[in-house]
């Protein structure tokens, strides 16, 4: 699976990749429930928290749980 950033990271919100990544990277996120709080992803069915997990990971190089 690719992370493409103009795609559908949240199906249940439709949020796209991109939007996860800029709220992240602007609001210095540092965990899935703060990227819930600001984009309301991952808030539904849970079904894509996996890939905010990667999101995490790749922009800040850890996660805090
Ligand atoms: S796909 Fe994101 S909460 Fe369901």
């Amino acid at each position: 699976m690719t992370n493409e950033t103009g795609s559908i990271i949240c199906n249940c919100n439709e949020i796209l990749y991109s939007e996860v990544e800029k709220a992240i990277r602007e609001k210095k996120l540092m965990t899935i429930e703060e990227v819930g709080n600001e984009t309301t992803a991952g808030t539904v069915c849970g079904g894509c928290v996996d890939e905010i997990y990667l999101l995490l990971e790749k922009i800040n190089g850890k996660v805090e749980l």
